[in-house]
């Protein structure tokens, strides 16, 4: 085996999408006033609690199918690597969103998902712990987007620099 299933590449993409909305419409939110600000923060809460229920179902997935291995050729380093970011990459993407969520709870927000349903408060209301929350989300958030870089970078190397088929295993379309 020597790709990605469907299954796995349609996560991962699908994860991709849903990070790329959730971060920018995370950052605009803060920075405008009035209703839009109301519905960007719903917006972004939707896509993150997408993020979350996407990567639960990822992992579970993950656990009862094996990935494919990696080029033998590599470096023991970089099979080492490539198993604690992809560790790490899980971990933020459960970690990263369940603070937002606890956060908006703190501070008795509703958290309205796609204007469908409501997802229940998970913490008490205090405003303190919140505002801890909140510093804890966008901490986790930029731990995410360190390793991101890191993950993509490696992508590419990958392509560009090794010229090996790591890319193409997880490529939508098959490349060969
Ligand atoms: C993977 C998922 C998520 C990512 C990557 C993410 C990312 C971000 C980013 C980039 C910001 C802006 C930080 C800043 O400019 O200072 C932010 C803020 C925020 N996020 Fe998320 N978020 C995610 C999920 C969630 C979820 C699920 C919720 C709530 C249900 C949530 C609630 C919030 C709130 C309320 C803020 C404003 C915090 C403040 O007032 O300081 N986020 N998030
Ligand atoms: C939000 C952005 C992204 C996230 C959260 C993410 C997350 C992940 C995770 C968790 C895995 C491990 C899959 C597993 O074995 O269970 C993975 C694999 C992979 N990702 Fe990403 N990824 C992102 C963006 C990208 C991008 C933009 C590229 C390409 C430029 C890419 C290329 C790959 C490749 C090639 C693999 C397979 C690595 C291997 O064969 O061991 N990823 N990604």
């Amino acid at each position: 085996m020597t790709h990605y299933s469907p299954v796995a590449k349609a996560f991962h993409w699908f994860t991709v999408l849903a990070i790329l909305c959730t971060i920018p419409l995370g950052l605009a939110m803060l920075r405008v006033e009035g209703p839009v600000q109301t519905q960007l923060f719903d917006l972004h809460r939707s896509f993150g609690a997408l993020v979350l229920a996407v990567t639960a179902l990822r992992l579970a997935w993950r656990v009862t199918h094996r990935p494919p291995q990696l080029p033998a050729s590599l470096p023991a380093w970089q099979h080492t690597a490539s198993r604690l970011v992809h560790g790490a990459l899980y971990v933020l993407l459960f970690a990263a969103p369940l603070a937002g969520w606890a956060g908006t709870s703190a501070y008795r927000a509703p958290i309205s998902v796609f204007g469908l349903f409501f997802l229940p408060p998970i913490a008490p209301e205090d405003r303190a712990l919140s505002e801890k929350l909140f510093t804890l989300h966008i901490a986790l958030t930029v731990a995410l987007c360190v390793l991101l870089v890191a993950h993509i970078g490696a992508a590419l190397y990958h392509r560009f620099v090794r010229h090996d088929d790591v890319l193409a295993r997880m490529w939508p379309e098959r490349t060969h």
